[in-house]
């Protein structure tokens, strides 16, 4: 049993937040409901005091709730903060860290997982502003359950509902017994694009955010792996893993994945990496003329491929090889013969030319190609595409041992 801190922001779904409260206590758990003054336009607070039999909290400054020292006692007892619904001001407030309420303050307080059910209209969750918030509270380390489709209550049909109560009071659970399964496991993840420099303002560059590959790291980070995060450079937040290593080219990618791939578990490549440098870095800046400019470009090292080569020279199974594919047409085709070529054990493969999918997005839809052939995914949040990858690695890593 444990104390869960369930706030509720002001919007229609707030009513199922009772049904989330009560789901809460009969699994054995204590709720401690913080509502909004939004919230209280939609449900009562006596509602909830009826159900969890606890003064609920809807004033940072209420008389007699130890004033405002309260949402420190609750942010240092409550095993999880789950927030349903999770409005776009509240998201945005979380995510700029701006504590104007109780629960806002409960927020930046509390060390708990945290888990945010959103819901809002569809176009306000699609605004850039929501998703850009949505992915640095991901980088944080922020749970979600994901929206659900359907009619809205604002007439409109598309994402947006709020998950269903039974759904957000499993994924509590879940953040309750934290899985360690990947304790002992170390694995190198590669993130974000590289930028290959023609002379000190100019480079060529591809739009990798690192989202894919930042959602991987903090996957196997939660799962209790020694990570190793190489990242490229990108102005996204990057997860807390216990080894960050900043890279700018793909030559610095080379040399820093190889350093440390060999005692490594798993190594998975979600970079963009350059195939291409400029032959030379002008040392200053190239100035305009009328003829047109010619750049020779000269082959990166491709590192996977290395990789797959010095395992294969050695005999080993590990480290077992994941490469990503980023393809704009013929996408399984292409996927089999770079994981041939690349000699690895699984290629994931994107159409990065279809909508939510490849670079920059906050989701994917991917194909897992590997030894026993294909296993394609619905559209789905990158989070979600790094669970169900490290669930097959999982399965792959259960029947190799070490060669010594
Ligand atoms: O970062 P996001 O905005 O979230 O976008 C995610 C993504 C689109 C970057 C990601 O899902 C993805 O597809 N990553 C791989 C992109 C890519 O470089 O694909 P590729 O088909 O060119 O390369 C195949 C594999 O070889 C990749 O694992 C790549 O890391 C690796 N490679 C490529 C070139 C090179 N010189 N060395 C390599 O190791």
């Amino acid at each position: 049993m444990a104390l869960i801190a369930l706030g509720v922001s002001g919007g229609i779904g707030a009513y199922k937040a009772v049904e989330v409260a009560r789901g809460l206590q009969k699994r054995g758990h204590d709720v401690a409901a913080v509502l909004t003054s939004n919230a209280c336009r939609f449900v009562g607070p006596l509602t909830f005091e009826a159900i969890t039999r606890r003064p609920v909290i809807t004033d940072q400054f209420a008389p007699g709730l130890n004033a405002d020292i309260e949402h420190i006692a609750l942010a240092s007892s409550a095993a999880v903060l789950v927030v349903a619904p999770a409005t776009a001001n509240v998201i945005g407030k979380f995510a700029n860290g701006i504590a104007d309420d109780f629960l806002s303050s409960l927020y930046l307080a509390t060390r708990a997982p945290v888990l945010l059910a959103p819901s809002m209209n569809t176009n306000m969750l699609e605004h850039g502003a929501v998703q850009a918030n949505l992915a640095v509270l991901a980088t944080r380390g922020v749970r979600f359950v994901e929206p659900g489709e359907g009619f809205l209550a604002c007439g409109w049909q598309g994402k947006g509902r709020l998950a269903e109560p039974d759904a957000i009071v499993d994924a509590v659970e879940r953040l309750l017994q934290p899985d360690r399964s990947w304790q002992g496991r170390a694995i190198v993840v590669t993130a974000g694009p590289t930028y290959e420099d023609l002379d000190p303002v100019r480079f060529i560059g591809n739009r990798s955010s690192g989202r894919m590959g930042f959602a991987i790291a903090a996957e196997a980070a939660r799962r209790g792996a020694s990570v190793t995060l190489i990242a490229g450079p990108t102005s996204l937040e990057p997860p807390v893993v216990g080894d960050l290593v900043r890279v700018r080219t793909a030559a610095d990618m080379h040399a820093a994945v190889m350093a440390r791939s060999r005692e490594a578990d798993v190594v998975i490549m979600a970079a963009a990496v350059a195939d291409y440098a400029p032959a030379r870095r002008e040392a200053h800046k190239v100035e305009k003329q009328q003829a047109p400019l010619t750049v020779t470009l000269e082959r990166t090292p491709d590192i996977l491929a290395e990789l797959g080569a010095e395992r294969a020279a050695r005999g080993g199974a590990l480290p077992l090889l994941v490469g990503f594919a980023a393809e704009t047409r013929d996408l399984l085709e292409r996927a089999k013969a770079k994981r041939a070529r690349k000699r690895v054990d699984l290629i994931v493969a994107n159409d990065v030319s279809q909508p939510g999918a490849g670079f920059e997005v906050d989701t994917n839809i991917v194909t897992i190609v590997g030894p026993d052939g294909e296993e394609a995914q619905p559209k789905q949040a990158k989070a979600e595409v790094a669970r169900v990858l490290l669930d097959r690695i999982d399965r792959m890593l259960a029947g190799l041992t070490r060669q010594p």
